[in-house]
């Protein structure tokens, strides 16, 4: 059994992590969150310590430490301007950390956390669930096993639907989430660039607040992508059944939704981590300079290879 604690218990994307802890049949004892609606730790360790102060938490982390009952991990779900300074706190007091999704705004503070890893001999690992996502696994394969001289050409549409909240909370700003392109896109850029090799081009036609678009010429594929986060993007027979979310990836004209198998993936990632095989700095780096560059490019608008959602 492996001891954890958890930093921002109070968000959205926390109960899935304390699920999987609870799932992998491991310990929380600990949280950290300057929020303090955290009722929801009552259904999964009701018996935790909650703290609101960050240094309080170091302190505790490090009382544990003395008192050989040290973290193992600590689970970071903060946002993500925070991850580098959450994951620094982590490896300084032994534990290892697990950390969310962009690990980090640039590619920068990568370099910054090896050196932190040599330091402390911690090990950070980054959720980058949908490596583990049956579907996107079949399709690694299906290229590796076809002709090593294809270039795949792909359309990958990621329709999600934000509310006004979105754009007010720090998701919805810059210098915090790093855009649309970092928080909402960096699973696909990874996915992408996992199967498809490495960026040889990365054009941006359009970056929105609420959408974003380009083209990405991989060593073995030309991807043509769009982001969004506005309802009113989402197809009308999406709509009809109710739902706000709407990913497709389509293949040489073939068409591969995968809008479902999404649940259980952090207890997956949890498995995979504690068996040693969690996706380090060096698996999240090629998609957060994709990322930092979308982020600093100057869209060329509708020219060249653009998705066809960009006229919408
Ligand atoms: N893997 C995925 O599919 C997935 C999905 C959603 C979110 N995420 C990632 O998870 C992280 C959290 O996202 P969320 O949607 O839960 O956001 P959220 O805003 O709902 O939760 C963030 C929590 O962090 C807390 N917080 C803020 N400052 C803090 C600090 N200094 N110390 C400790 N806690 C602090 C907030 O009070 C809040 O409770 C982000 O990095 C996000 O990108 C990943």
């Amino acid at each position: 059994m492996k001891n954890f604690a958890l930093i921002g218990a109070a968000g959205y994307i926390s109960p899935r992590h304390m699920k999987a802890i609870k799932e992998t049949n491991n310990k929380l004892l600990a949280a950290l969150d300057p929020f303090d609606s955290v009722g929801v730790i009552d259904s999964y360790f009701p018996e935790m310590d909650f703290f609101t102060e960050s240094e309080r938490f170091d302190r505790y982390l490090s009382k544990q430490r003395l008192n050989d009952n040290c973290m193992d991990y600590v689970t970071i779900c903060s946002p993500n301007y925070l991850h580098d300074a959450h994951i620094r706190l982590a490896l300084r007091n032994g534990a290892d950390a697990i950390c969310e999704k962009p690990l980090v705004l640039n590619p920068w503070n990568i370099d910054a956390l090896e050196d932190i890893q040599k330091e402390t001999g911690g090990k950070i690992n980054n959720i980058l669930q949908l490596r583990l996502h049956p579907s996107i696994i079949a399709l690694k394969k299906k290229v590796e096993e076809g002709p090593s001289d294809k270039i795949y050409d792909v359309d990958l549409s990621y329709l999600t639907s934000r509310g006004k909240w979105y754009h007010i909370s720090w998701k919805g700003n810059h210098h915090k989430s790093g855009g649309i392109a970092t928080n909402i896109g960096i699973h696909f850029y990874d996915m992408l660039s996992w199967i498809f090799g490495s960026v040889n081009e990365n054009i941006i036609h359009i970056l929105e607040e609420d959408r974003a678009a380009g083209f990405l010429q991989l060593e073995r594929a030309r991807v043509r992508w769009f982001l969004s986060v506005n309802y009113d993007l989402i197809p009308e027979h999406i709509k009809a059944i109710g739902q706000r979310t709407y990913r497709s990836i389509i293949i040489e004209g073939e068409n591969m939704e995968f809008s479902g198998g999404f649940n259980d993936l952090h207890t997956r990632s949890y498995e995979e981590i504690l068996l040693g095989n969690g996706f380090g700095l060096h698996e999240a780096k090629p998609s957060i300079e994709i990322v930092h560059e979308i982020r600093n490019a100057s869209p060329v608008g509708l020219k060249g290879e653009y998705h066809p959602l960009c006229k919408s």
